[in-house]
């Protein structure tokens, strides 16, 4: 069980790796966009291989950019080549819920030895059937579970019980975090690894009690007790 970070922040990578809190990466377009990156592959490729080297041997997942069944394959390829450490985020199906994806899925894990995250998936159900595609990782959005009135942890659970019982490789990602009390509770219902913002993360070890602490044996320190 373990954490990873889910930016494209190099800085917030750095300064995590540092604490020695996280184990890997997760990245999307969105989340890419949001942290600066202009689109263009040339870029992706500079930043992503930055990040992999910064974070080796831990992994770090990349998403296609394409819908296309034949850019995603070759994107994947391309991808996976850039570092050994990186694995290909391929999306459950296409926009109009096209079932191209799980095919690639199972062809670039089975015959072309490329290590598949299979995202934005909802339910167990859906994680299920990447895990029997062969997907290695397997992304359940916790955050927008929820968002939608359904049972986050459930789902987890659910599809954790699936995996086990049989006996498939596949490691479930919660992602989609929106509070830090997701972390402790997706990872206890059975994720393999929660992804979590860097905000969000660094909100997790602070506590107003133990600030008042700190405080108090600071002032006491300063003032030189006598004992
Ligand atoms: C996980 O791999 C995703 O990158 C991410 O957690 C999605 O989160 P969002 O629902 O905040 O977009």
């Amino acid at each position: 069980m373990a954490i990873f970070l889910d930016t494209g922040n190099i800085k917030e990578i750095r300064k995590f790796m540092r604490m020695g809190i996280i184990r890997g990466v997760t990245t999307n377009p969105t989340i890419l966009r949001r942290d600066g990156y202009g689109g263009g592959l040339e870029e992706l490729k500079t930043r992503q291989i930055e990040i992999a080297e910064a974070i080796k041997p831990y992994p770090l997942s990349v998403e296609v950019t394409s819908n296309d069944p034949e850019e995603m394959l070759s994107q994947a390829r391309e991808f996976s080549g850039w570092a050994e450490n990186i694995n290909v985020k391929i999306p459950i199906h296409g926009p109009e819920g096209e079932l191209d994806n799980l095919e690639i899925v199972h062809r670039l894990e089975e015959e072309e030895g490329v290590t598949v995250n299979v995202t934005a998936m909802m339910s167990a159900q859906q994680g299920l059937l990447a895990a029997l595609a062969g997907a290695s990782y397997v992304s359940l959005f916790g955050g927008r579970i929820s968002d939608m009135g359904h049972d986050a942890g459930g789902e987890i659970s659910r599809l954790r019980g699936l995996i086990d019982d049989l006996v498939l490789k596949a490691k479930i990602i919660a992602g989609s975090t929106r509070e830090v009390a997701n972390v402790a509770d997706w990872l206890e219902a059975g994720a393999h690894f929660v992804t979590v913002t860097p905000a969000l993360l660094a909100k997790m070890p602070v506590h107003p009690y133990s600030r008042d602490t700190v405080r108090m044996f600071l002032r006491d320190a300063e003032g030189g007790s006598e004992q």
